[in-house]
């Protein structure tokens, strides 16, 4: 599949296989995160532990309840609501809250994976929730081995998409001008 294929193809996947991710793409994808363009460092932690997968899982559940937002908290109360939607891989991606450009690094990382997982015949989701459970919940971050003084800012879920995953089109935005 080509870059510009793979851009176009990349969709949110929300439901997976229990099936782990090869080791060899899994490296290719953390390479793509590696290589995007960046200001400063920042920390990627992958994690495949299925016990803490379900920790994170049920600290960020209760976490959107406690938030007070209205679509996170109507999110988190459905029943079995799984905010990592069964990935068997998170990617973690973490920056310290000094450098003013972590948020930035960790987008283009995070956009960059998820295109290379396209490429790859894989499944993901860039998202923000279990960023409220690595908040609410120090210990959590110790157990991802999130570096000291870093905050978790963005998580990338890697899997095989369900057989029974419908993707829908992009509704085409209007958000261009040009200046010539
Ligand atoms: C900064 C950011 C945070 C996001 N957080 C979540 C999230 O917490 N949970 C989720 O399911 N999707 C999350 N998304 C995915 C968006 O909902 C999704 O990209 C958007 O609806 C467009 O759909 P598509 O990715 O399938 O093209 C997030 C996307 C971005 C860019």
């Amino acid at each position: 599949m080509n870059t510009l294929d793979a851009i176009a193809r990349r969709r949110s996947i929300r439901k997976y296989k229990a099936e782990q991710i090869k080791d060899a793409d899994l490296e290719q994808i953390i390479k793509a995160g590696k290589i995007a363009p960046n200001a400063g460092p920042f920390q990627i932690s992958v994690i495949q532990n299925a016990e803490l997968l379900n920790k994170i899982s049920a600290v960020s559940v209760q976490a959107m309840k406690d938030s007070g937002i209205k679509m996170m908290v109507s999110r988190a109360e459905i029943p079995g609501f799984d905010p990592l939607y069964g990935a068997p891989t998170l990617v973690v991606l973490s920056g310290s809250a000094k450098n003013p450009y972590s948020l930035a690094n960790i987008a283009a990382a995070g956009a960059n994976m998820t295109i290379a997982a396209t490429a790859l015949g894989l499944g993901s989701c860039l998202m923000a929730t279990p960023e409220l459970g690595f908040k609410a919940d120090a210990a959590l971050a110790a157990l991802a081995g999130i570096p000291e003084g870093n905050a978790v800012i963005l998580c990338v879920t890697l899997g095989y998409a369900a057989e029974d995953v419908k993707i829908p089109d992009r509704a085409e935005t209007d958000n261009v001008n040009y200046v010539r």
